[in-house]
Parts: C-alpha cells; structure tokens; sequence
C-alpha cells in the first residue's frame, strides 16, 4: 500500500468539496482572507480519517463529505486563531493570516470558518438523530479545543507542568478532533457501537502521537520543509513533552540555560540550536519519540476488532506516518 497515494487520492475528491463551499463574498477583503488558508493546501488528515473511517465501516463515503468539509474548517479557524497566539509568521509555507491581513481581520476570518463549518453540517442528508449526535460531537470537540488551547497558553508561564497535565492539554487542543474525525466518521458509515468505540480509540491516540511529533518537529525541522516557523514553541517556552522532562530534570549549567534561553521570545537561532542540543542530551527527545510510539501502537491495536478492508490498512498506515513524518 501507498500511503502517500492513498491519501493525495482522498485529498484531490475532499479539495473539490472544500471549495464548493468557500465560495467568495462581500466584503471582499474578509473572504479573501477566509479563503486563504482552507485553499493554502495542507495534509487534509482529519478529512482523510473522517472518510476512511467511513469507509471501514462499509459506508457510503459521500455521506460524510459535509462533516469532513467541517472538520477541515474547523481545523483552519483554530489554525488562525492558534497563529496569533503563537506569534506565528508561516504555515503552509506562506505568511500566516494575521501577517497577511492584520490581526483584526485574522480574528473574524476564524470566526467565520467556524461559523461557515456549522453551516455546512446541514448538508448531511442523514436523519435528525444521526445529525444531532454528529453535530453536537463537533461542537464538544471545539470547546474542548478551546479549553486545550488556553491550558497550552497558561503553561507558557508555568515551570512546573507535569506530564500528565501536558498530555490532558494536548488531548483537548489536539487529540479531540482527531478523534471525533474517526468517530463521527464511523458514525455517519453506519459503524456499528464497537466500530465507532474502536474508531474514537484509534482517533484519539493518533491524535496525542501526532502532536507529540509536532512539538519535536517545531525544534528539530527547517522552515522550508515543515512550512512553519522553527523554534517558536522554544521562544514561547511551550510546556511540550520534551520541555516538562527536560525542566524537572535540569540541575546547574543546564537548568541556567533553560532559564535564560527558553520562554525568551527573542532567543536567536543559534541558542535555539542550544536548548534543542540539550534535550537530546538529556535524552528528552527519545523520551516523547517513545510516548508517542506507544500511542501509535494503541491506535493500531484500536482497529484490530475491524474487518479487514483497504481503508483499514491506510488507517494503520496513518498511525505509523503520524511518528515518522517530517512535515
Ligand atoms: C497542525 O495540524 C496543528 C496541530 C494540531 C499540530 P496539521 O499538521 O494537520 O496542519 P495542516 O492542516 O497539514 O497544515
Ligand atoms: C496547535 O498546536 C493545536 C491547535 C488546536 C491549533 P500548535 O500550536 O503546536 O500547532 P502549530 O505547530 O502551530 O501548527
Ligand atoms: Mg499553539
Ligand atoms: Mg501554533
Ligand atoms: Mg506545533
């Protein structure tokens, strides 16, 4: 099986979709700026697992369209919001939303790809039962992104986070919509209660090793390659994974680096290099690569009471690319 093909496949019928519904409108500098991110590309992965879990439940892949449209629109709203708070300058290689077109503007365009995300759910032709649990899953999903997204920024002032407070944070602003990806997916296939159980368990877990992997890509890639900024959650003194190991076991030269160096926003990139270097000394770094293995392994072993089926081979394939990719 060809992972990067089987997904471009779902990418190329989901892109379709998507742009059907970002159609322009007035005023026009708002729309353009909606528009900007959604059409700037992207892995498309939460649409590409609301569809394969569909499918591997034998559903009409079709019927989900609607819901992977706002899973998508969903994503990228929190995408712009997520970048203001970062202090983000790239995503998907190009300047990010607020740069573009001003903070102000920034803020409405997210405000209205999650209004728009709504609006589109009630395309799903599926009866009034199936509607409501999907979209109320995807309304609990948000507001559990929300609640991850202002722990992650509260910890940024915290020198004290636990790894167990760490991995209930990325749960929420991450995991969560993985999850109801895969779930609401199955839901909407027609899976039966264990399908959906196994599918949520898969999404969730797909969910923290991929944000696992997304912190340790944040310090270790290049600019040109992850299509982000390099280094920010270093500046930012984001309590990754990696940072809270590293922090609690610091002692003397060390721990002053860290104290200098991380939660400094003007940090340059050479002692950026440094505090990376150090985690890896401290082995903190194959600390979070095996957290996130064993996340990976759950998601698979998730999906062992499915029938065997093509879309489950790709769904076991994600798994693995969600600790091995480089962007
Ligand atoms: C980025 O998500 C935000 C995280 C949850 C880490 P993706 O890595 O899926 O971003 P795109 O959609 O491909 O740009
Ligand atoms: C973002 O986490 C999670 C969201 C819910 C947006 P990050 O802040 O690590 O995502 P990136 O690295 O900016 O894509
Ligand atoms: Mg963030
Ligand atoms: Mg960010
Ligand atoms: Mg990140």
């Amino acid at each position: 099986m060809d992972l990067k093909q089987e997904l471009s496949e779902r990418a190329d019928v989901f892109n379709i979709e998507l742009e059907e519904y970002l159609k322009n409108g007035q005023p026009k500098s708002l729309y353009d700026a909606t528009r900007y991110l959604p059409l700037a590309g992207g892995k498309r992965l939460r649409p590409c697992i609301s569809m394969l879990s569909c499918d591997a439940v034998g559903g009409d892949v079709k019927r989900v369209m609607p819901f992977a449209v706002a899973l998508e629109l969903i994503h990228n709203f929190t995408l712009v919001h997520d970048d203001i708070m970062d202090k983000s300058r790239l995503r998907r290689n190009l300047p990010t939303v607020h740069i573009k077109f001003g903070e102000s503007t920034a803020i409405i365009a997210g405000d209205l790809l999650f209004a728009k995300a709504f609006e589109v759910m009630h395309d799903i032709s599926d009866d009034s039962s199936v509607f409501k649990r999907v979209d109320f899953g995807l309304i609990n999903c948000v507001r559990e992104i929300c609640e991850g997204q202002q722990l992650d920024m509260e910890f940024e002032r915290r020198q004290d986070v636990r790894e167990e407070e760490y991995l209930e944070m990325i749960r929420r602003k991450t995991a969560a919509l993985f999850k109801f990806a895969a779930e609401g997916g199955a839901i909407l296939g027609g899976g039966t209660k264990e399908e959906i159980k196994a599918l949520d368990e898969y999404g969730e877990s797909l969910g923290l090793a991929f944000q696992i992997r997304d912190d340790y890509l944040d310090m270790s890639s290049d600019e040109g390659t992850l299509g982000k900024d390099i280094g920010n959650d270093i500046r930012n003194g984001k309590k990754t994974l990696i940072a809270v190991r590293s922090i609690s076991n610091a002692v003397g030269d060390d721990k002053k680096l860290l104290e200098k160096i991380f939660g400094n926003g003007d940090a340059s990139e050479q002692e950026v290099k440094r505090v990376y270097d150090l985690f890896k000394e401290m082995k903190s770094i194959e600390y979070a690569k095996n957290t996130a293995l064993e996340y990976s392994i759950k998601a698979k072993k998730a999906l062992n009471m499915l029938d065997d089926s093509d879309a489950k081979q790709v769904l076991i394939g994600l798994a693995e690319y969600s600790i091995t990719r480089e962007k």
